[in-house]
């Protein structure tokens, strides 16, 4: 059944684990996804990013959520928008059948510059107020997404901010956290500890210095009792690099969150952990591997089932290391 992002992260703080919520645009992503979490008995979060409801079309996203509930009526989905940029794009989540809607009041609506915390407060708790009226959930966010290695706000298709930010406005601060809570009552609070979104996170394996799991700690010491929600989560492992390149890509050497770092932070009380980039490179890397060996191949069943296979390998190790398994 479709339920809420509150009741699903409510039960992993019950159970310790951890929750990836895996982007969707289109059927082969949800079916992965669906098929992962049928193995190993996972709830489930999918989110929709303001790009992929334009890609997609809503009328497609509503039906493609559906079509997961029915094929899969015996596992918990919550329906999540990813990144609203207003109340506006939350309502008409909602409206589409949603169950959870992200305000990222972290940036200005044009999505550009770094807000202000009265802002951020004011429009989260604004569509706060609004999702709990139809019993939806909220995450909000606090501090801003960016690289403690380069020290800049991240910024990708001209979207975001790739000015420079101190250590300070790049890690989320604990009171500021406590206070942005109490103000918005957000069911989920997203917070910046120096993981940006895409592939290019880091240069080397992060360490304390560029990756602040220290600040998780310390927000979970003064707000025990609110879900944690960590962004730019993809783990960018070398094999899926390797297959991109191996057969025709370019992917410069990179890094992204080491998977035993996700497992720390969910002992930090870190509930959501978005994940992107990975299933895109393992989908990717699939279809590029059956077009360099048969290049006289264009049934496009041939290339996206292996597609299919390849991320739903890459969500089932997730469901299994975040402690999901058997928690549906
Ligand atoms: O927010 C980042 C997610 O990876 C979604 O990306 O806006 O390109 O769909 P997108
Ligand atoms: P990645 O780009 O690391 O997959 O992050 C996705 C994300 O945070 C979506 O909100
Ligand atoms: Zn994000």
């Amino acid at each position: 059944p479709l339920i809420s992002l509150r009741q699903l992260l409510d039960h992993a703080a019950e159970h310790d684990y951890g929750l990836p919520a895996f982007n969707v645009n289109n059927m082969e992503q949800m079916l992965a996804i669906m098929k992962a979490a049928d193995k190993a008995n996972s709830p489930v979060i999918m989110q929709a990013s303001r790009g992929a409801r334009a890609f997609a079309n809503d009328i497609v996203l509503a039906h493609l959520i559906r079509a997961a509930i029915e094929m899969y009526p015996h596992l918990p989905i919550c329906m999540h928008q990813d990144h609203g940029n207003s109340p506006q794009t939350c309502l008409s989540a909602l409206v589409n059948g949603f169950s959870s809607v992200m305000m990222d009041g972290s940036l200005t609506q044009d999505g550009t510059t770094p807000s202000d915390f009265e802002y951020n407060a004011n429009v989260t708790a604004k569509v706060s107020e609004m999702a709990h009226l139809v019993g939806a959930s909220v995450e909000g966010e606090i501090g801003h997404l960016g690289s403690l290695e380069t020290g800049k706000g991240e910024a990708e298709d001209s979207h975001g901010f790739d000015g420079e930010l101190s250590r300070d406005e790049l890690v989320t601060d604990a009171d500021e956290a406590a206070e942005f809570v109490r103000r918005t009552e957000v069911d989920a609070l997203a917070v910046a500890i120096g993981t940006s979104h895409g592939a290019y996170k880091f240069t080397r394996k992060p360490d304390g210095d560029i990756l602040a799991m220290d600040a998780l700690k310390t927000i979970h010491a003064k707000l025990p009792d609110t879900h944690l929600v960590m962004h730019g989560s993809s783990s960018i492992p070398q094999e899926l690099q390797d297959i991109i390149n191996e057969h025709g890509g370019e992917i410069a050497p990179t890094w992204g969150v080491p998977l035993e770092e996700i497992e720390l932070g969910i002992k930090y009380g870190v509930r959501k952990v978005n994940i992107d980039t990975d299933l895109r490179m393992a989908l990717t890397g699939a279809i590029r591997k059956i077009l360099a060996k048969d290049r006289g191949q264009f049934d496009p069943r041939k290339y996206l089932a292996p597609g299919v296979e390849a991320m739903s390998k890459v969500c089932l190790d997730r469901f299994e290391r975040f402690g999901c398994g058997g928690m549906a």
